[in-house]
Formats: C-alpha cells, sequence, structure tokens
C-alpha cells in the first residue's frame, strides 16, 4: 500500500468544508411575545420518520427559547433567498426583528408556537425529543411534526453552505434509482 503522498493535508479546523451538507435552513422559535429566526448549516437526517439533528449553540439568542420552549420551526429557503438568510445569520433577535428588517413573513404553524417562514419551500414544525448533547455539542435532535412544502417557491434549489460564506445551488440530478435495490422503500 503506498501513502497518501497524492494528497495535501488539509486543516482539521476546516474540516467541516468539506462535510458540511446543507441545506441551509432557518430555524423559528418563538418564546410568546417575540417570534425569532436564526440561520442554520450544521443540519442532517438522524432517522427515517423525520427525525433530524442540528446545531444551535447557547452564542445564540434562539437557545434559550429552543431550551424553555422544546419547539421549532425548520424552514428551507430557496437560493434565491440566500442573502436573506445569510443576513439572518448575522444579527442578533435581541436586538432587531428579524422578520421586519429582511422581509420574511411569519405564518401560524399547526401544531407549535414558533411560525413557518412563508417565503421557504419547505416548512417542518418540530418538537425536541432528545437534548442530551445539547450541553456538550449544543446538538439537538428533534421530531417533526407537520411538514409543508410549497414546490412553486423551490426555485433553482436549496441553499448548500460552503462553511466559508460561499455557498452552492444544487446540480444536476443523476437518477440512480435502479441501482437502489437494497432500499426500495426509499425510492417511491
Ligand atoms: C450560513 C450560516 C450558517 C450558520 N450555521 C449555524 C449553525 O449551524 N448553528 C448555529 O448555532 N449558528 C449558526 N449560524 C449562526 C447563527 O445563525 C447566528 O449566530 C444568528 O445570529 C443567531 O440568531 P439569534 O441570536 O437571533 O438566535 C450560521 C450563520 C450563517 C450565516
Amino acid at each position: 500500500m503506498t501513502g497518501p503522498d497524492q494528497f495535501s493535508p488539509y486543516p482539521i479546523s476546516k474540516v467541516h468544508r468539506l462535510i458540511e451538507p446543507g441545506p441551509v435552513i432557518t430555524i423559528s422559535t418563538s418564546d410568546g411575545r417575540h417570534d425569532n429566526l436564526m440561520t442554520n448549516g450544521f443540519n442532517m437526517p438522524v432517522q427515517h420518520g423525520g427525525l433530524i439533528g442540528f446545531v444551535l449553540g447557547p452564542w445564540d439568542y434562539s437557545f434559550d427559547t429552543l431550551r424553555d420552549t422544546r419547539e421549532c420551526v425548520i424552514a428551507i429557503p430557496a437560493i434565491e433567498l440566500a442573502e436573506q438568510v445569510v443576513d439572518v445569520g448575522n444579527v442578533s433577535g435581541a436586538d432587531v426583528d428579524k422578520w421586519e428588517r429582511f422581509g420574511l413573513t411569519p405564518l401560524a404553524s399547526a401544531s407549535v408556537a414558533a411560525p413557518l417562514v412563508a417565503e421557504c419551500f419547505a416548512n417542518i414544525e418540530c418538537r425536541v425529543v432528545d437534548d442530551r448533547l445539547v450541553d456538550d455539542y449544543g446538538l439537538w435532535i428533534v421530531q417533526a411534526q407537520h411538514v409543508w412544502v410549497d414546490d412553486s417557491k423551490r426555485g433553482t434549489g436549496e441553499i448548500h453552505h460552503r462553511g466559508d460564506g460561499t455557498f452552492s445551488e444544487n446540480g444536476e440530478a443523476i437518477d440512480l434509482r435502479e441501482r437502489m435495490t437494497k432500499w426500495p422503500s426509499l425510492i417511491d
């Protein structure tokens, strides 16, 4: 076996840039008086059936509200909203009403106090089901309660963060469903 000489070393501190999956999402919360939202790039599906994990830490104003209410809405913006979404992630809800500032519209959700984002093509109402890794990693596990989609707002697809302030849109899709023989339930 030859060594890794064909590769260049890459800094561990930047490894998230290689694996950050996207899509960039917003997470809205409500403390009963104020609705807020933040931008999130560290997220992933955890289990089939609507279990989702994301990192939201105590550096965010949203953290206390999420901890107290255990509810949120994950909204998925199309890349056409990229500038607003980055701006949402660069100010604190403690200082500004981000809905008003960035022209986003809160809508009542069906099962949680946190609002949907009208401009996003998907909204997932969530409840926290596991917070055991929050103290160590800010990692929340939530269960989707209701999911709403509006394909007319999907535009050219979701936003993917490269982890360094640059973003990409979805590439062309390739259809490999016939090769997914071990997982037939996934391709319906
Ligand atoms: C592209 C982007 C991705 C971000 N990803 C995360 C993330 O995964 N987790 C997190 O806690 N903060 C993330 N942030 C930072 C928060 O969005 C930011 O701290 C925001 O101001 C929090 O809002 P709040 O203080 O009103 O809760 C991200 C910001 C941007 C612009």
